[in-house]
């Protein structure tokens, strides 16, 4: 019989597999199908190892190894199936999903995310340095047994991840992967941001495209507006791998229509 990570993987991958004979209509009814069997995923159906998912407290840089742990489950050129392993007190960084869904089940724990939706025109220089309006949206405490979390494109595409009170662990569904896109020629980085205090906001001023800036934060038909700017990768931020012991994840790309 056909475990639920399996029966999960087969539906992402035809949800996602960007087949242009796919119509919007098809590929809705699949996401919402995807997004019901994801809602009922547990740590068990993934084997996750319990020392993984040990509390020793806050994170401690010199004596816990690396803030998070990433593992992956199954990907192919449109999607990645993966799962992130948050210890106490850390995060994973204010990042984004360049033209990606995502969809992001906790197994394990509490997780706070800090989401954003980018809009408009970009000020400034695209890549590290660049500075982009976007709507900031509510903070939202998310735990196992809730329902996944979703991103798109155009919504919610950013967003910061804290664990709370104790590790965390979370299946993430992505598509595209990050990485070379073999179908577009598209290299899919993964950016990281800042968001910028009013106050640096207008320091940035004579740097940005002249007016768009006075616009920050006191406009009051927008009032969640901010601005992000693109940063390096945070130093204190690495992951390191842990390997996958669940159920094996098979897809036959030829019969899965
Ligand atoms: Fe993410």
């Amino acid at each position: 019989m056909a475990t639920l990570i399996q029966n999960l993987a087969r539906l992402a991958v035809n949800t996602f597999r960007r087949d242009p004979k796919l119509t919007t209509e098809v590929f809705k009814g699949r996401y919402e199908q995807l997004c019901d069997l994801l809602n009922t995923l547990t740590p068990q159906d993934l084997n996750l190892d319990p020392r993984l998912l040990h509390d020793r407290g806050h994170y401690n840089p010199n004596r816990d190894g690396a803030p998070v742990t990433y593992m992956q489950i199954y990907e192919d050129q449109d999607v990645t199936i993966c799962v992130f392993i948050l210890k106490h007190g850390v995060r994973l960084p204010l990042h984004d999903h360049p033209d990606m869904y995502g969809l992001l089940k906790v197994v394990h724990g509490v997780v706070s995310v800090q989401s954003y939706s980018l809009g408009g025109e970009v000020a400034g220089e695209t890549g590290t340095g660049g500075v982009f309006p976007a709507t900031k949206h509510s903070k939202v405490e998310v735990r196992a047994g809730d329902e996944a979390c979703r991103l798109c494109p155009g919504d919610h595409n950013i967003h910061e991840i804290h664990s709370v009170d104790g590790p965390a662990a979370f299946l993430d569904i992505l598509s595209p992967p990050y990485g070379e896109d073999i179908r577009t020629g598209y290299d899919r980085d993964c950016h990281y941001y800042q968001e910028l205090s009013p106050s640096l906001a207008q320091s940035l001023a004579p740097h940005l495209t002249p007016g768009l800036l006075p616009n920050l934060s006191v406009n009051p038909e927008t009032p969640n507006s901010t601005w992000l700017l693109s940063i390096p990768t945070p130093s204190d931020f690495w992951c390191d791998q842990a390997e996958y012991q669940g159920p094996s994840v098979e897809i036959n790309n030829h019969n899965n229509s």
